[in-house]
């Protein structure tokens, strides 16, 4: 057994944390945040509820909450300094690190998207998989390509009105799924997935 598995099993608000302390360098950690394996973690502010998959990147990234972060995505990071005579950290120390990376409450970042440094993710954006995000997303839109483009809003201008006003993405789990299960009641959705 070893000492990051003791460290896992520990639930010091970071429940679920599944990674050797080799690769959390400088975070912070809200509530039950379930950080797969083999994720490399840098200078980030995760807020609550999040998760975040296999292999992902993550550099000085400020994470809401309910976040889904799937599996190879690379979020932050350094741009190299190609302006100068060498991109290489070995002969040049110019490389840009320190623009802080946002993403909003209850994000899904597909499958291998990357996001670069310095770009704000809006609060409910859904990032296609292997995107290459250059440009700030807006809220409650999918933005899909690389460059990521606009493909569609999640809901109508109303629905997404009701959702910003009436936000859950500060509320415990529990509290959080009730208001979910409320709108459901009160706005029905058209779920593609109930036929299948
Ligand atoms: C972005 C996404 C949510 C859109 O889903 P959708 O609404 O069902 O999209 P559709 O399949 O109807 O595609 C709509 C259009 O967007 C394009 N598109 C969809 N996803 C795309 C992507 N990731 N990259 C580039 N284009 C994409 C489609 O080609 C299609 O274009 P067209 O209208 O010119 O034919 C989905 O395609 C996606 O990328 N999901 C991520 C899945 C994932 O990574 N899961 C990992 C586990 S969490």
């Amino acid at each position: 057994m070893t000492i990051a598995y003791l460290f896992n099993r520990i639930h010091h608000g970071v429940a679920a944390l599944r990674i050797p302390f080799y690769k959390l360098r400088h975070n912070t950690f809200g509530k039950d945040n379930f950080i797969t394996e083999h994720v490399l973690l840098n200078g980030c502010k995760f807020g609550n509820y999040n998760y975040v998959g296999n292999y992902s990147i993550l550099n000085n990234v400020e994470v809401g909450n309910y976040c889904s972060i799937a599996p190879n995505c690379i979020i932050g990071g350094e741009e190299h300094a190609y302006w100068d005579y060498s991109t290489s950290d070995r002969v040049s120390r110019k490389n840009i690190t320190n623009k802080r990376t946002v993403i909003g409450h209850d994000v899904w970042c597909g499958a291998g998207a990357f996001i670069k440094q310095g770009v704000t993710i809006g609060n409910g954006a859904i990032i296609g998989a292997h995107s290459v995000v250059l440009k700030d997303v807006a809220p409650y839109t999918i933005v899909v390509g690389s460059p990521a483009k606009f493909l569609k809003y999640r809901f109508p201008e109303e629905m997404i009105a009701i959702l910003q006003e009436y936000p859950y993405y500060d509320m415990p789990q529990k509290q959080a799924k009730e208001h979910i299960d409320y709108l459901h009641k009160k706005y029905a959705i058209d779920d593609p997935a109930k036929n299948i």
